[in-house]
């Protein structure tokens, strides 16, 4: 692989006024709470703690912005569907991620995060249709595709298959499985953004 792109924290945006303006792409990462996207984005970053994680959902509260290469923007979104947050919390997560994804026009392309051991939630298709509806490209990553077997792999990236034609990415950050196939994906659509 080549070397890693420079990859700098940017902000934590509570807000959607505090939303970087500056026209540069912006990637978002989404999918419910602890199914592994801070430590998707550090993986592919080849950094250990850009990104902060925790085994305790629901930790990712704000938008938090880096900025790569100079270039574009990967946007860490709250994880969805953390039953165990307080309602008005739960509320404002929400509310603060709708906001982003349907107003702020910065949006180039998302990248769906779905537990490969998991089958989808409501929230999830949910959130394929709304991309489709608003053509916004996105691409769904299995996550900790490290914890199951090939075949067990294959079905599971079928079974996704049967309810969206996108790509479907199996990744793992503990192996490095699909590190490569993501760039690809993410090169591609920040320069295909205007
Ligand atoms: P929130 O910010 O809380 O929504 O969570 P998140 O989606 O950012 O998840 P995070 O990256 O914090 O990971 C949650 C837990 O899953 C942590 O304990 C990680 O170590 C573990 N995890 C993440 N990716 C993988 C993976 O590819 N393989 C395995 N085995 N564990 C993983
Ligand atoms: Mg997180």
């Amino acid at each position: 692989m080549k070397n890693n792109p420079k990859a700098l924290f940017k902000l934590s945006a509570f807000a959607l006024s505090q939303v970087p303006r500056d026209r540069k792409p912006q990637v978002a990462f989404g999918g419910r709470s602890n199914v592994g996207k801070s430590s998707l984005i550090n993986k592919i970053l080849g950094q250990k703690r850009l990104a902060k994680t925790s085994s305790t959902p629901g930790r990712t509260q704000a938008l938090n912005f880096f900025e790569i290469d100079g270039r574009y923007y990967f946007v860490d979104l709250p994880g969805y569907g953390y039953a165990k947050a307080p309602k008005s919390v739960r509320e404002q997560w929400g509310k603060l991620t709708d906001e982003y994804l349907s107003e702020s026009g910065a949006l180039s392309g998302m990248v769906c995060l779905i537990d490969s051991r998991r089958d989808l939630t409501d929230y999830d298709r949910h959130m394929f249709e709304w991309l489709d509806d608003n053509e916004v490209r996105y691409a769904i990553v299995l996550t900790k595709c490290d914890k199951l077997s090939g075949n067990k792999l294959t079905q599971a990236v079928r079974r996704i298959n049967s309810v969206v034609g996108n790509d479907v990415i199996p990744f793992s950050a503990q192996t490095g499985k699909g590190v490569q196939e993501l760039w690809k994906w993410i090169r591609d659509t920040v320069q295909s953004a205007k």
